[in-house]
């Protein structure tokens, strides 16, 4: 097993919880299925999603203000296919959810109810495929019981079967993060 292998190995023995992030930047929304993300601060909270350039997410993030960040129970798998297999750029994966506008706009999800909307704090670009967005936890909200311990969280395990909406070499330039016109 070379370097590269283990480490996928160590990350896919830690299966990581999924979520589902959703932007809105004044004109359009988008959303997708994340499973890169982590609490990057404790006093001030502050979580880090990280984008893969080649998402819709990913573009319409960069004009936002704030980003919603939705945790999926076991049972979200549906949810987890639409917005982890479809890209916004092919068809709006909102049609026929229930959803409102949140702080800056960014869509809150009525069918995920453990959730925040953060404030965008920072961003960086470590030059690779994903781009880091450092968000501030501005409207967390749970939903009203705790859900029962088989339920939760929906894990990357879960979703072997997957094929995501865009595959990360489909960026089509390296986008420049620190570029605000995009
Ligand atoms: C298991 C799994 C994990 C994923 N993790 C991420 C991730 O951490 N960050 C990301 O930007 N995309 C991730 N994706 C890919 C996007 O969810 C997917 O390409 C989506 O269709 C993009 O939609 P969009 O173009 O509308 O933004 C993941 C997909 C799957 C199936």
């Amino acid at each position: 097993m070379n370097n590269d292998e283990a480490y996928d190995e160590l990350l896919h023995r830690s299966n990581g919880a999924m979520i589902v992030v959703t932007a809105h930047d004044g004109k359009h929304r988008a959303g997708c299925l994340v499973g890169f993300h982590s609490q990057a601060g404790i006093e001030p909270r502050r979580h880090a999603v990280w984008l893969s350039k080649a998402n819709m997410t990913f573009r319409v993030a960069l004009h936002s203000s704030h980003l919603a960040v939705h945790f999926l129970g076991a049972d979200d798998k549906e949810l987890a296919r639409r917005f982890g297999e479809v890209s916004g750029d092919e068809r709006d994966k909102f049609d026929g959810l229930d959803w409102a506008p949140g702080p800056g706009g960014a869509p809150v999800l009525a069918a995920l109810p453990d959730r925040f909307v953060g404030h965008r704090v920072a961003m960086f670009d470590a030059a690779g495929d994903h781009a880091c967005f450092i968000l501030a936890p501005e409207q967390a909200e749970l939903s009203a019981d705790a859900p029962e311990a088989e339920t939760r969280p929906l894990r990357v395990a879960q979703l072997d079967d997957l094929v995501p909406g865009h595959e990360v070499e489909e960026r089509p330039v390296p986008a420049d993060v620190n570029d605000p016109s995009g």
